[in-house]
């Protein structure tokens, strides 16, 4: 039988550096927020359980949390005493009893499931705890984890109580842990606060799992992996990081980026295989494009789906709601939004298609406007199947143009184009012979008596 997790999530920091009104956790990361990325993971990795320990914005952290998991448990910790007093105060959850318990850091979004995954098998391999750590260019400010020649781990010692010796060690903690569920409440109520900060160290596991003849074991990640985040500097490294990797992972499933560093993907972003992207396009949350579609350059997407063989742009803008079905195209300066664009319908240049539907092979002519608000509210515009809407027309919603219907270019349509009818709404054109002429002497009449004025000659 699968072996149970807690996976406990610390998230009680005041995150002071972030110099904001929201707890550091809600900030996001691909659109996502940071706490949310961790729950993720920590599900991914076969946790049973999840139970976060809150500190301000409890409420609204709760709400980010319960959108990942089912029944998590929540704890708060009114007094900030540290790390191991923070995983006591998830207490309650501990004392259900789970095989495997993780401790994880809300601040700390790149986790990956592989990663703690092994720091479980390493418990299914004997040990009572597992640390994951790793090795820093500049160690300052890390716990260090202080290794025997069998690859045991004796302690971790915190940068303030470290010797000048232990203070070069490289190997750090990344604050990950793993340990059995069984004996973890005798040994977390263990840890003491004697040490330089006065707080109560869950790094302080590990000499009490030594001191009891426990195997305590190390398993290194990358660094970036475990980057923790306390200012909007870092958020903005650590989304760096996040994009890197989501666009590697889509070319290496078969997406082209002609320009990978320029396209910004959302954390559900959904891009099918042999889907070309060009340079500069942002995907905005839940954007699915299907295999085989182009983005064209400067295009920003949103909430639709891209159906294959559509192509959108270049300058094209997405809003949630659309649908662009086969063939489908959308073309420079178009903004579509909560639109139906059946397959093969295309608009092409300079529209504002809104509320509607577009239906199959479809053309709606530059400069295209759905008039979808009155003022008060929003109305729709259904277009039919081999319509034609000339250029620069409006289209007065509610309103309907017909199945094969035509609209002539500088239409006001205000009224329903019945199936395969023309409508042509628009003034009249007047045509007077000569009077193109008349007005080009005149003109050029008065330019000349101008001049003659400011004593020039033409
Ligand atoms: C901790 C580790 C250190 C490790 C480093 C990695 C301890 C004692 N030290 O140090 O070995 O190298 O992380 O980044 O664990 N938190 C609470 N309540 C508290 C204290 C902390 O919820 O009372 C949360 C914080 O919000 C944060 C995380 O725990 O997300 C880590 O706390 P922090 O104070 O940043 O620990 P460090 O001193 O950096
Ligand atoms: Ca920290």
């Amino acid at each position: 039988m699968a072996r149970s997790c807690l996976s406990i999530i610390l998230a009680a920091g005041d995150g002071t550096r972030m110099k904001s009104q929201r707890s550091k956790v809600l900030h996001e990361v691909a659109g996502l927020p940071m706490i949310r990325h961790v729950v993720r993971a920590a599900v991914a990795a076969g946790s049973t359980r999840i139970a976060a320990v809150l500190g301000r914005d409890g409420g609204l952290v709760e709400r980010a949390v319960r959108e990942e998991t089912a029944e998590p448990a929540f704890a708060q910790q009114h007094e900030r005493l540290g790390t191991g007093h923070a995983v006591l105060a998830a207490r309650e959850a501990i004392a259900d009893g789970f095989d495997d318990i993780l401790v994880l850091f809300g601040d700390t979004p790149l986790i990956r499931p592989e990663t703690l995954l092994r720091a479980r098998a390493a418990l299914v391999a004997g040990a009572q705890i597992c640390v994951v750590g790793f090795r820093a260019d500049d160690p300052t400010g890390y716990g260090r984890l202080l290794v025997d020649p069998d690859g045991q781990l004796l302690a971790i010692r915190e940068e303030k109580d470290a010797s000048d010796a232990e203070r070069s060690v490289t190997l750090c903690n990344a604050g990950v842990m793993a340990f059995r569920g069984e004996d973890a409440l005798s040994m977390l109520e263990a840890i003491g606060n004697a040490n330089a900060k006065g707080e109560y160290y869950l790094t302080d596991l590990v000499a009490i799992a030594r001191g009891r003849e426990m195997s305590v074991t190390v398993i290194e990640a990358g660094g970036e992996e475990v980057l923790g985040v306390n200012t909007r500097v870092e958020l903005a490294a650590v989304e760096t990081i996040w994009q890197e990797r989501r666009r590697r992972e889509a070319m290496l499933a078969g997406v082209t980026l002609l320009d990978p560093a320029t396209v910004h993907f959302s954390h559900d972003t959904q891009v099918g295989q042999d889907a070309l992207i060009e340079p500069n396009v942002v995907f905005g949350p839940g954007v699915t494009v299907a295999g085989g579609a182009t983005i064209h350059a400067f295009c920003h997407l949103e909430g639709c789906r891209i159906e294959a063989g559509a192509t959108v742009g270049p300058f094209a803008r997405l809003r949630p709601g659309t649908h662009l079905g086969p063939d489908a195209k959308v073309g420079n300066f178009c903004e579509v939004k909560n639109a139906e664009v059946a397959e093969g319908a295309k608009i092409n240049h300079l529209s504002y298609v809104g509320d509607a539907s577009v239906g199959a092979r479809a053309n709606i002519g530059a400069g295209t406007i759905t008039c979808n608000y009155d003022g008060a509210s929003k109305h729709r515009t259904q277009i039919g199947a081999d319509a034609f809407v000339g250029s620069n027309s409006s289209l007065v919603a509610p309103v309907r143009v017909g199945t094969m219907a035509y609209v002539g270019s500088g239409s006001v349509v205000t009224q329903d184009v019945p199936d395969e009818a023309l409508a042509i709404a628009r003034g009249r054109q007047v045509t007077k012979d000569g009077r193109g002429r008349e007005i080009a002497e005149r003109n050029r009449a008065a330019k000349a008596a101008k001049a003659a004025k400011a004593g020039k000659t033409p």
